[in-house]
């Protein structure tokens, strides 16, 4: 008979989960470099098969730095969640004439979330963390210009499959194999530091 843990081996969520699990361990290690790193999410997670069925997920993001990201779970996808500098925010509006979909009108994203920074308070920005190509899970590249991405690279999300670049509000540039915007996850502010992935901000 098979166990619980044999069937999450042999379903396709559970290969997903590996798959990300260990793009995320090189994400620690090259954010590490730079003095930006946030491991796995020290939250409060229901059950395995309660995340597997879609359970929302709280975030307590207020360890999270300026200049920092952190990795939740939902759904057994991987959930991004940065906290942008001013800096950071004011270079979004700059580079919109190299973005595929630079408004995300063609892009997945709750109704609630600002089209362009692509969240509902400016700072904090969720992605789910699956390049919209094939699936891989890209990596988060905050450094400007890096030696392997060129000194026009002024920070983004890279994808080590094909090589999809993406902006920090996760907007794909133009004339990438990815062919869409990273997705924003449904998700709500509890307060002002934890955050509910899974459950619509409701209308003010
Ligand atoms: S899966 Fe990301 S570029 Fe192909």
């Amino acid at each position: 008979m098979l166990t619980g843990e044999d069937r999450m081996a042999n379903d396709g969520v559970n290969t997903g989960r590996r798959r990300f699990l260990v793009t995320a361990t090189s994400v620690v290690g090259a954010a590490g470099a730079v003095g930006a790193a946030v491991p796995f999410v020290g939250s409060w997670f229901p059950s395995a098969k309660a995340r597997a069925a879609g359970a929302p997920v709280k975030v307590n993001i207020s360890k999270i730095e300026p200049g920092q990201q952190m990795i939740a779970e939902w759904r057994g996808q991987p959930v991004f969640i940065l906290r942008r500098t001013p800096e950071i925010l004011s270079s979004l509006g700059q580079i919109s004439g190299q973005l595929s979909d630079p408004e995300s009108k063609d892009s997945a994203q709750p109704a609630y979330v600002d089209p362009v920074v692509r969240s509902i308070r400016p700072e904090i920005l969720l992605l789910i963390g699956i390049c919209t190509h094939l699936g891989c899970s890209p990596t988060f590249r905050p450094e400007v210009a890096p030696a392997d991405l060129g000194k026009d690279w002024v920070g983004g999300y890279f994808c080590p499959c094909h090589g999809s670049q993406y902006d920090l509000a996760g907007r794909v540039y133009k004339g990438q194999p990815a062919p869409l915007n990273l997705s924003v996850p449904p998700h709500s502010y509890e307060s002002d530091s934890i955050i509910v992935i899974g459950v619509d901000q409701e209308k003010a």
